[in-house]
């Protein structure tokens, strides 16, 4: 099936789409996305994932584009037109272009531009991936200040994905200043301590409010698992009895190994398959 892309207004097959050589997203980065996974040709966690969008429109002083009704239309189409039951909808939402480069923001009457594509991604190699878990390395955490928002700047965790990839590793896990793991390079990141508490950062301005973080949050309750919501030391994950990552094509998948420093039995552990097993039924379906 040849792929489609939702460009302002149209699905049109790539070869065709066109998007302004002085879009803001394109020349300054102004821009803000979100990926929400598909499942069974259904959208995970929509609504959570559209409220994030409004979140990060509104901290970037932008209007919404279009409707909630007219943006899930949008994904919807965008998936059905690309054939995909399992896999990804990207969306993306820049503040347009409107003339001569210039950093100051456009005239209010200005069209964003609005972009949806859709991808498959194969299940069963992510639950083979899982199986085995994953290495990650630590980089330093070089991004802007305000990670929460999601834009499309994103070069620090392209560059620390790319460091990762050289030592081994399938995600970057960012350390700041002081010691202390932000989060994962496109992920954020958990350690299981050795008490059995569940540990990860506080949704700060320092990290972005994953959405599978927040259904995590909602998993964790139900199982009866401890949470503990605060930052940790690269040390003390080296430590950790289990860790993992999540995101929405991941959900939670387990890191068996940190800078070398291997996790435990080296095998995903209990408490992270636990928890990725029981996470769909945190999740809303639409
Ligand atoms: N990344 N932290 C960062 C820096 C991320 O880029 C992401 C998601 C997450 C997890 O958020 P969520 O659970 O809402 O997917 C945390 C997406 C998937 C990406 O850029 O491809």
């Amino acid at each position: 099936m040849a792929r489609r892309v939702y460009v302002n207004g149209r699905y049109l097959p790539y070869a065709q789409a066109m998007i302004h050589a002085e879009d803001r997203g394109f020349l300054f980065g102004d821009a803000v996305y979100e990926v929400c996974t598909i499942e069974d040709g259904r959208i995970v966690d929509e609504r959570r994932h559209l409220d994030r969008l409004d979140r990060s429109l509104a901290e970037i002083g932008m209007a919404q584009p279009m409707s909630r009704p007219a943006l899930h239309r949008v994904m919807k189409e965008t998936v059905r037109q690309n054939g995909v039951r399992d896999g990804i909808v990207y969306l993306e939402i820049s503040r347009g272009a409107a003339g001569p480069r210039n950093f100051r923001f456009p005239s209010p009457g200005t069209r964003p531009t609005v972009v949806c594509l859709a991808r498959s991604i194969s299940r069963r190699r992510l639950d083979e991936a899982a199986t085995k878990g994953i290495a990650v390395v630590t980089v330093r955490d070089i991004r802007w200040h305000r990670p929460d928002i999601k834009t499309v700047q994103l070069l620090a965790a392209v560059l620390a994905k790319e460091e990762a990839a050289a030592r081994g590793g399938a995600e970057a896990w960012l350390v700041d200043p002081t010691g202390y793991v932000t989060e994962g390079a496109s992920s954020n990141a958990w350690i299981v301590a050795g008490n059995g508490r569940v540990v990860t950062r506080p949704a700060e301005h320092g990290i972005l409010r994953g959405v599978t973080r927040m259904v995590l949050l909602d998993v964790l309750a139900a199982e009866g698992l401890t949470l503990c919501e605060r930052a940790f030391r690269v040390e003390e994950a080296y430590e950790a009895h289990e860790a993992f990552i999540t995101s929405a094509s991941n959900t939670v998948m387990p890191v068996v190994s940190i800078d070398g420093h291997q996790l435990g039995e080296g095998r995903p552990g209990p408490v992270t398959m636990r928890l990725r097993k029981a996470f769909a039924t945190g999740s809303e379906y639409t």
